[in-house]
């Protein structure tokens, strides 16, 4: 069974809510029909009623059992525009802007999910990825003990040599340009947990570099073999090293020559890259050169689940990532 698979069975296991702000776009109108319709989860489409119902006739699609809830006109708007305002006024804003930064959904969204009235959120099929995580990084912010909102991809890879079984995590390959030394020992400590709550796997972590355990000096090594020390220091339990070379990390006989006593070289199933430049060339070469499947970017470190889409998305890439947002409610429950 393909790792997506499995995590649509679990969602079904225990029925989420999931709102979908761009309710109003094509793709998310079908996407709703089927995530309803295979008990993946409850699904609330944001956006005018008219022009919902309108385009779901003319794609033939069903909304029943489905709420569509208009920002501008919604009851809710005021209650959430309050709250936000509350959360926001040490940063200047007034009752007022928080009224009219109400009536965009992503925003009216993030306060549904944040004033539980949905468990989680999925956009992204039209706005960026900043536009997503600004609203929760104001409102949603990170979840106890996490110190950065930071993401991962699953790579599923087609055959079984390499991480766990074919499957492995990559981080950050979407959110923090630059992450520092405490922010990629978060990011790290982060993906590893998601391994384990999500993947159902014990995590290998390596934190990647250019460099294998001081071969090579430089700034951006030592951020790296940093991270990797605060990392293991703050959680002795889990296996972290660095710092490793891509090859070192996933080959156990170069891991032989270049890291004999590391417990994580060579069979590595979470790659930790040093900043966004690498991670997201990493995960994309992986995807094209070796046909890898890759979910995500799955966020992590919010206190709900807010996750992201890319623009260039299709339905069933809108169902996966329902799938994955409500597993993530289910364990952040
Ligand atoms: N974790 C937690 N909070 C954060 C983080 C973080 N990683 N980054 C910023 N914040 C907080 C700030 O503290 C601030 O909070 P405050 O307003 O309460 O003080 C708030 O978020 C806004 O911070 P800014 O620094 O003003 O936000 P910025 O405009 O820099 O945007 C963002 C942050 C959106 C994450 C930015 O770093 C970004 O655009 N990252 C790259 C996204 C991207 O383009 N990815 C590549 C494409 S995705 C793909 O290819 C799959």
């Amino acid at each position: 069974m393909k790792f997506i698979e499995k995590i649509c069975k679990m969602a079904q296991a225990d029925k989420k809510t999931i709102v979908l702000p761009e309710g109003e776009e094509e793709r998310t109108i079908k996407a709703s029909e089927i995530i309803k319709n295979d008990s993946i989860a409850e699904v609330i489409l944001l956006g005018d009623k008219t022009v919902i119902n309108s385009k779901a006739k003319e794609l033939g699609v069903s909304l029943s059992g489905i709420e569509i809830v208009d920002p501008k006109t919604s009851e809710k708007t005021d209650v959430y525009a309050k709250a936000f305002y509350e959360l926001r006024k040490h940063k200047g804003m007034t009752l007022e802007k928080a009224a009219e930064t109400l009536q965009d959904p992503l925003y009216f969204g993030t306060m549904m999910v944040k004033m539980e009235g949905a468990d989680g959120l999925v956009s992204g099929a039209v706005h960026t990825t900043g536009d997503l995580l600004r609203p929760g990084m104001q409102i949603i912010k990170t979840a106890p003990g996490i110190k950065v909102v930071s993401s991962f991809f699953i790579m599923e890879l087609p055959t079984s040599e390499y991480g766990e079984d074919g499957l492995l995590l990559f981080a950050d390959c979407a959110v923090n340009p630059n992450p520092n030394a405490e922010e990629l020992a978060s990011i790290a400590i982060s993906t590893a947990e998601n391994a384990k709550a999500l993947c159902k796997f014990e995590p290998k972590v390596a934190m990647l570099s250019f460099s294998t355990m001081g071969s090579a000096k430089h700034e951006s090594v030592d951020k790296v073999s940093k991270a990797t020390e605060i990392a293991k220091n703050a959680r002795p339990d889990l296996q972290i090293d660095g710092e490793l070379q891509l090859d070192a990390a996933i080959v156990a006989s170069v891991a032989k020559q270049k890291a004999p006593s590391s417990n994580v070289a060579g069979k590595a199933n979470v790659l930790v890259f040093p900043d966004l430049q690498s991670g997201n060339i990493g995960y994309k070469l992986v995807q094209r050169f070796a046909g890898a499947a890759a979910i995500g970017p799955v966020c992590q470190g919010f206190a709900k689940p807010i996750n992201d889409l890319s623009r260039g998305c299709s339905v069933q890439d809108i169902v996966n990532v329902v799938a994955v947002t409500a597993v993530q409610a289910q364990i952040q429950k």
